[in-house]
C-alpha cells in the first residue's frame, strides 16, 4: 500500500506504518541555511514530524525502525575523523533538530523497549539529486552549472572538506542495520559515510577531470569565491570503524566512481 501524506500528521503516519514490521524512515527538510532562514517549519518537520513516526511505530508494534540521523550533530567538534560517542555543540537549528531525533529515540528504546537504530548521514549524493535552487547540495549543483560551461561558487576559501558519501552506501547501511541480529545494533547510531574526506577545490578538481575526459574545451572552468556562510562546519570526516565491526559495513562506491557516474554522457 502506498500512502501519500505529511509525517506532522499523526493519523498519516498511524496509517502508513500499520501492519508494518520494519520501518525506515527519511523525511525530514534538509539544508543547514535553509534551517537558518527558517527554524521554525525545520523543527515543526524534523522533530515533531519524527516523534509522530516513532509514536506511530510503537503503537503498532513494529518490530525495527531505521532513522536518518546526520553528521551536523557533530557540531563544533574539531577532532577528525568523527567517532560516533563524541559530539560537539550544534550550528544550526536544523542540526539541533537531527540530534533532537536521537534523543527521542534514546528515549522511546528506553521507556516503551523500541528497536531503533539512527544512521548519521554525511553529504549524501546519487542520481536524480535536484541541482536547482539555493538550498542545492554541493554535488549536483557543481556538476550542472559544469556540465553548461559555467563556473561554480565556493563559499569560502575551498579548503572546507566533506564526507560525500554514494547513495548506494546509504542504502547498504540501511538494509544492515536493519536486519542485523546483533544486539549492539540496537538503540545506537552508526556513521553512513566513506571514511574519506575530499575538500571542495578538490570535488572541482575531480568533476573537472571527468569532464575533460569528453571535451577539452572545460579546460576553461574556474572556481569562484565568495564569503563563507553561517552554520557550516569546516571540516566533515567519518570513522566508519563501528559500522565495520558490527554491521560489516564497508562503501561499496567511492566519491570518484560516483562522481563518474554522475557526469555520465554529455
Ligand atoms: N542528503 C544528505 O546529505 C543528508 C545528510 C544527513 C542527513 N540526511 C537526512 O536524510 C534524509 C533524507 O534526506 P534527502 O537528502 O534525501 O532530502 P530530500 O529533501 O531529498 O528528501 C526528504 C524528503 O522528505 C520529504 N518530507 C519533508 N517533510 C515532510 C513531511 N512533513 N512529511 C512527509 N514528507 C516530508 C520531502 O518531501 C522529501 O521527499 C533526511 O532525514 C535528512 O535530514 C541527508
Amino acid at each position: 500500500m502506498f500512502v501519500e501524506g505529511d509525517v506532522r500528521d499523526i493519523g498519516t503516519c498511524k496509517k502508513a506504518v500499520q501492519g508494518c514490521a520494519y520501518v525506515l524512515h527519511q523525511a525530514a527538510i534538509g539544508s543547514v541555511p535553509r534551517s537558518i532562514d527558517n527554524p521554525l517549519r525545520t523543527n515543526d518537520n524534523n522533530v515533531n514530524g519524527f516523534l509522530n513516526v516513532l509514536v506511530a511505530a510503537r503503537d503498532e508494534k513494529v518490530k525495527r525502525m531505521v532513522y536518518a540521523a546526520s553528521s551536523s550533530t557533530y557540531g563544533d567538534l574539531a577532532e577528525m575523523p568523527k567517532v560516533e560517542d563524541r559530539i560537539g555543540m550544534p550550528l544550526s537549528p536544523y542540526a539541533v533538530s537531527k540530534y533532537v531525533n536521537e534523543l527521542y529515540a534514546h528515549v522511546f528504546a528506553l521507556n516503551y523497549g523500541m528497536q531503533l537504530v539512527g544512521l548519521r548521514y554525511f553529504n549524501v549524493f546519487g542520481k536524480n539529486q535536484d541541482p536547482n535552487g539555493a538550498y542545492a547540495a554541493v554535488i549536483p549543483k557543481f556538476i550542472e552549472m559544469m556540465k553548461k560551461g559555467v563556473s561554480p561558487t565556493v563559499y569560502g576559501d575551498g579548503t572546507q572538506s566533506r564526507d560525500f558519501t554514494h547513495v548506494s552506501n546509504v542504502l547498504l547501511m540501511n538494509e544492515l542495520a536493519l536486519f542485523s541480529e546483533d544486539e549492539r545494533v540496537l538503540n545506537t547510531v552508526f556513521n553512513t559515510a566513506c571514511g574519506q574526506n575530499t575538500s571542495l577545490l578538490e570535488l572541482f578538481e575531480m568533476i573537472k577531470e571527468q569532464l575533460l575526459t569528453k571535451d577539452a574545451g572545460f579546460d576553461k572552468l574556474e572556481l569562484k569565491f565568495e564569503t563563507e556562510r553561517l552554520g557550516d562546519v569546516k571540516h566533515s570526516q567519518a570513522s566508519i570503524e563501528k559500522a565495520y565491526q558490527i554491521l560489516g559495513y564497508k562503501p561499496v562506491t567511492k566519491i570518484r566512481d560516483g562522481i563518474r557516474e554522475l557526469v555520465g554522457e554529455l
